[in-house]
């Protein structure tokens, strides 16, 4: 649970140009955003592959191709001289503690990514020494997680908003807490934050029960943790995100052929190969209508194996129980929230790949928190609702929030961080 240091709700009124930038599992993404108020915004943005490899590169890597990046798109869109540096939301979506909201430091890597020297240092620098050193004119001026991107994106058009979330490559949410209501930051706050002033908290619950004290695990959730880069780190999201959706179903598939209960006696070679499975092949499996199951068939292909009707089948069911206990448990997260906060209706603006493109995902979510809460009317009080762009229009709107307070002299950051902002 992190605070984010967002103290207010957005208005709808915020104006003003910012760019953002999200560093995501396949693309980095940079938006310029245009608030224009009355809940309106536009947004110009380009997309750039990551280079291959670069999960694990190495810290100056990873900065200088953001920089370089963000170089051609201020290139491109901003010819004549600026001014002043534009402004800059640098979305950061791995758990990173923020004592100020230009800060993250990084506290370890999720969904894959294991690059050397980041963990446990602040990335706002980084990324300002790499724009420096190609003299790019931008100033960071919030350091933001996707899901709080989300949550303030779309409470700018949507005021029944309560939680943004995330179910892609990884799970997680955020929401808005009292300030009095924050144990870990009993003592730290300036006088100008009250016990009622809200703060956006970066849930971070793809690592929830890290313990092992709660979910039951399968061998396969076992196995995946144990040879992750992170064992014992995000065990929640290990279970449920896209990242790791098409990997569950690969062992299971591995196991039942290995036992020689699927594919008799056809090659299965590739199905070897940890992560060759993505989430399109359980996504693709599990609610597969073709004649035969012959989209399935096809893309079984594609790992060089082949199967009988019966097999894919046996997969298109197993499927399902993934993509099924993905759903159920990712709005456990959802339910928790709203019942911390006595939210009795809410909208939960959601994003993310699997939220968008894996079949039935929106329907099972919808149904589970049905479950959790027993409700009996016709229409569910609180729905999972499509969210704006947290990565670049949050961004944009957090980056103003932040302006806005610093121009009215209102702290961003605790107590320690605001005198040493002063001191400098
Ligand atoms: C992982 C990250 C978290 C992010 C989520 C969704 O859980 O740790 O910060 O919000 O993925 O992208």
């Amino acid at each position: 649970m992190i605070p984010a240091w967002v103290l207010d709700y957005p208005t709808g009124e915020e104006t003003g140009e910012y760019l953002a930038i999200d560093l995501g599992g396949t693309n980095l993404r940079v938006v310029n955003v245009t608030l224009k108020g009355n809940n309106q915004f536009e947004t110009k943005q380009s997309k750039y592959s990551l280079p291959e490899g670069i999960r694990t590169a190495e810290a100056d890597e990873l900065f200088k191709f953001m920089a370089e990046c963000l170089k051609t798109f201020v290139d491109e869109n901003f010819p004549s001289n600026l001014s002043e540096p534009i402004p800059l939301g640098f979305t950061f979506s791995y758990p990173a503690s923020q004592d100020i909201i230009d800060e993250g430091i990084l506290q370890r890597w999720t969904k894959g990514y294991d690059i050397h020297g980041v963990e446990g240092y602040d990335v706002v620098p980084m990324l300002t020494k790499a724009l420096k050193e190609l003299n790019v004119p931008i100033e960071v001026v919030a350091l933001i997680n996707d899901t709080t991107g989300t949550l303030v994106a779309s409470t700018y058009t949507d005021k029944e908003t309560r939680m943004g979330l995330i179910f892609g490559t990884g799970v997680n949410g955020a929401y808005y807490e009292r300030c009095g209501d924050i144990p870990k930051l009993e003592g730290k706050l300036v006088d100008d934050i009250s016990d009622n002033t809200p703060m956006a908290i970066n849930c971070e619950y793809g690592s929830f029960d890290n313990e092992h004290a709660v979910l039951p695990r399968t061998k396969y959730d076992i196995r995946i943790d144990d040879e992750s880069p992170r064992p014992g780190q995000q065990s929640f999201e290990k279970m449920i995100s896209g990242y790791y959706m098409g990997e569950v179903l690969r062992m299971l598939i591995l196991d039942l052929a290995e036992k020689k209960l699927i594919f008799g006696d056809n090659g299965y070679k590739q199905l070897q190969e940890p992560y060759v499975m993505d989430s399109s092949f359980p996504s693709l499996f599990d609610l597969d209508t073709s004649d035969e199951l012959d989209n399935s068939k096809k893309k079984l292909q594609l790992l060089g194996v082949e199967s009988t009707y019966e097999d894919r089948q046996a997969l298109k069911e197993l499927a399902s129980f993934v993509g099924e206990r993905a759903a159920r448990l990712a709005v456990c997260g959802i339910a928790a929230i709203c019942k911390k906060r006595n939210y009795k209706t809410a909208h939960c603006a959601a994003d993310g790949s699997v939220y968008e493109k894996y079949p039935g995902f929106k329907e099972r979510a919808a149904r589970a928190l049905r479950d959790i809460f027993q409700w009996s009317e016709k229409d569910d009080p609180i729905v999972i609702v499509h969210a704006e762009d947290g990565s670049g229009v949050g961004a944009a709107v957090i980056a103003a929030l932040t302006q806005k307070r610093v121009n009215q002299g209102k702290s961003v950051g605790t107590k320690s961080k605001m005198e040493s902002k002063v001191n400098k």
